[in-house]
Parts: structure tokens; sequence; C-alpha cells
């Protein structure tokens, strides 16, 4: 069985390809290497001692898609190719809508000509119009509010559009919470472009004395200590969330959405205390105002996934931050290449 992973370089993306090889899949990855490093790679073989097809294509390019689908016989394609920041969107919204949703029509244009109907979407919790405190069903109210997240819900539409016109169709849409960690082994894990964005990094870059202090955004939030809370999702969990999906998307036909999430929400502040007791290392943060966009509480019902794909997350915080910290500690700086060892003469 042959799996095109798009965008498969990426942090998730990685992990998922790890998984795959080590569950028998073949797998070609595409990625233009816009948001990656090519040394995930090299350490997705170490870690599975298996080799990985890879194209350096962007899915902008429909000809040299097109040659990958010729060359190879996919059963199914896992979409992780797209942009990914929110403040990015804001500030280049064509770009995003250009590559995220554009890309995915190519995408789906070149699958239909090869016949290839069955895919596993990366979309994200984003796309829930989010205004109370319950966990979130896959029922929910849509509505994102910033670029991204409407590229995003663009795509799922258009998958439904898809689906309508041509039954034979079959795509998992997964929500995505808040992914943190890194694979157990410390190889591979999140390597963000410069100051990163979100908490979990930010907490690691600290901890390793890259960054001075974690701002956090907001303590007037109605929250129990006032900070946000957010499900956060061990990376290897929603990993194997795809390789369910996948078993889904070819044994049914349709466009169905899960939410990949534990169910369960932290505080900013319960994160940081959780990575001090597992990292042995002092977080300093300092309170600031609240971050535009965010909201106060954004956690799963992942009920269906379990119901329908027979998926559940199954580590928990502590593993979660020990791994993230794990990952940070042997690549301060990310993926850059190990210098040569010195010969001395
Ligand atoms: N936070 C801080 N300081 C930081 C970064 C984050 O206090 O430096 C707080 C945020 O205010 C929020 C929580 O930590 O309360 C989590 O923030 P993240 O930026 O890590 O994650 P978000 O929930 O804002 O967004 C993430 C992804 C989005 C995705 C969304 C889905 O970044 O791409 O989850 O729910 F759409």
């Amino acid at each position: 069985m042959a799996i095109l992973v798009t965008g498969g370089i990426g942090y998730i993306g990685s992990h998922t390809c790890v998984e795959l090889l080590n569950n028998g899949y073949e797998v070609i990855v595409m990625d233009n290497l816009s948001n990656g490093n090519i040394i995930s790679l090299h350490r997705i073989h170490e870690l599975t001692g298996n080799q990985i097809k890879f194209y350096n294509v962007d899915l902008l390019n429909r000809d040299r898609l097109e040659d990958i689908f010729l060359e190879n016989k996919i059963d199914v394609v896992v979409h992780f190719a797209g942009y990914k920041a929110v403040g990015e969107s804001v500030e280049m919204p064509l770009c995003y809508y250009h590559n995220n949703v554009t890309g995915t029509l190519i995408l789906c244009q070149v699958m239909q000509k090869f016949n290839v109907k069955r895919m596993v979407f990366s979309s994200s919790a984003t796309v829930y119009s989010v205004r109370g405190d319950e966990p979130i069903c896959e029922e929910f109210h849509l509505g994102a509010t910033n670029p991204y997240g409407r590229s995003k819900l663009m795509v799922e539409e258009i998958f439904r559009d898809l689906y309508a016109s041509d039954n034979n169709w079959s795509i998992c849409l997964l929500r995505y919470f808040n992914p943190i960690g890194a694979h157990p082994s410390g190889r591979i894990g999140e390597d963000p472009n410069g100051i990163p964005n979100n908490l979990m990094p930010y907490i690691t870059q600290v901890a390793v004395g890259k960054l001075k202090e974690l701002r956090v955004f907001g303590n007037d939030y109605p929250t129990p200590d006032g900070t946000g809370v957010r499900d956060y999702i061990h990376v290897v969990d929603l990993a194997l969330g795809h390789l369910k999906a996948i078993e889904k998307v070819k044994s049914t036909i349709g466009v169905e959405a899960y939410n990949l999430g534990t169910g369960r929400g932290y505080s900013v502040l319960e994160m940081v205390q959780a990575f001090e007791k597992v990292s042995a290392k002092k977080i300093a943060y300092n309170i600031i105002g609240r971050r535009p966009g965010d909201v106060a509480v954004c956690y799963a019902d992942p009920s269906k996934a379990k119901r329908e794909l027979g998926w559940v997350a199954e580590r928990g915080i502590e593993e979660m931050c020990s791994d993230a910290w794990r990952w940070q500690l042997n690549n301060p700086n990310g993926y850059i290449e190990e210098p040569p060892a010195i010969i001395k003469v």
C-alpha cells in the first residue's frame, strides 16, 4: 500500500511517516522544503531503517505533481502541505489562499486524473467558531477568524462539493487540537522558523536559554487560573490517528471530520508547571495582555474518533513535556547539519 505524504518533511508529517513505515506502508514524500529541513528525512530513515522516496516538488507545480502519480501507484494521499502560521496569514492572506487552497485544488485535480480518490486531510480545530467552554464536537458551529483558518475551512467545503459530484471520493478531515511533544528518540521534533509562535516550543527555548522569558498572553480569562486553556496532544498520538484514518478511507466513501485531541484542557500556567516538573528547569514568565484572536478555552470532544476510527490519545502531559524537552536538548538549534568530525593529524 503506497501513501503519498504531501508536506511529509514537516513536524506532523515526519512523525506520521515514521508510524507509516513502522506499520509496513510504502511512503512517498513530496515537500517543497519551505518550512522543513531535509535532515528530518535522514532521521526518519535512521529511526525506521526504511527508505522514503522523496520529491522536492511544490503542490502548485501541476506538471511535477503529475509525474509523481505517473511514476508511483498511489493508493492514499495524506495531505499536510500548507502554510500554518496564524499571524502571518493575516499579513499575507493571498499567499495563504494561493498555497493552501489553490495547492489543494491542483492536488485534487491530479488525483482525479489518476483515479486516486482517498485522502486524509490535515485540518485544524481553528475551523470551529468557539464561544463557550464546553468540549467541541464535530457538529459545532464552523467559522474561522483568520485567513489560515479560513483556508482550512474552504478546503473542507471543497471536499464536500467534490464528494457530492463524485461519490467515489473518500476523505477524512482530521481537526487537530494543539500538537506538541516529539518522537521519544529525540531525533525528530518541531523546528519552528525564528521565534516560536506556539506555547510549547517557546517554553522549551526558554528552558534551553535561547529565549529570556515566556510571555503569558493574558491572565484574565474566565478559567481557573485566568490563563488560556487548550487541548494539547502528543504528536505521536496524532500521527497514529492518521493511520486509523487511512484504514477508514480505504474501507468507506464520503467526507467525515474527526477531532484529534485528548478531551482534557490545560492552562498556560499548568503547562509551565508540568514542563518544570519533567525538566527540573525554572521557566521565567511575565504576564502580558491577551493576544488578539485567542479564545479562553478550546478542547475536544474526541468521542467520534474513538467510536468510528478506534483511536484514542494515549500519551499524557508529562510524556508530551519530556519528549519535547529531549528533542530541544538534543537539537538546541533544530535540524542543523552536524559539523563533520575534526580529524587530528
Ligand atoms: N501562549 C502564551 N504565550 C506564548 C504562546 C502561547 O501565553 O508565547 C498561550 C496562548 O495565548 C494560548 C496557549 O498558549 O492560550 C496556546 O497557544 P498556541 O499558540 O500554542 O496555540 P493556539 O491554541 O493559539 O493555536 C494552535 C495552532 C493553530 C491552530 C489552533 C487550533 O497554532 O494553528 O491551535 O486550535 F489553529
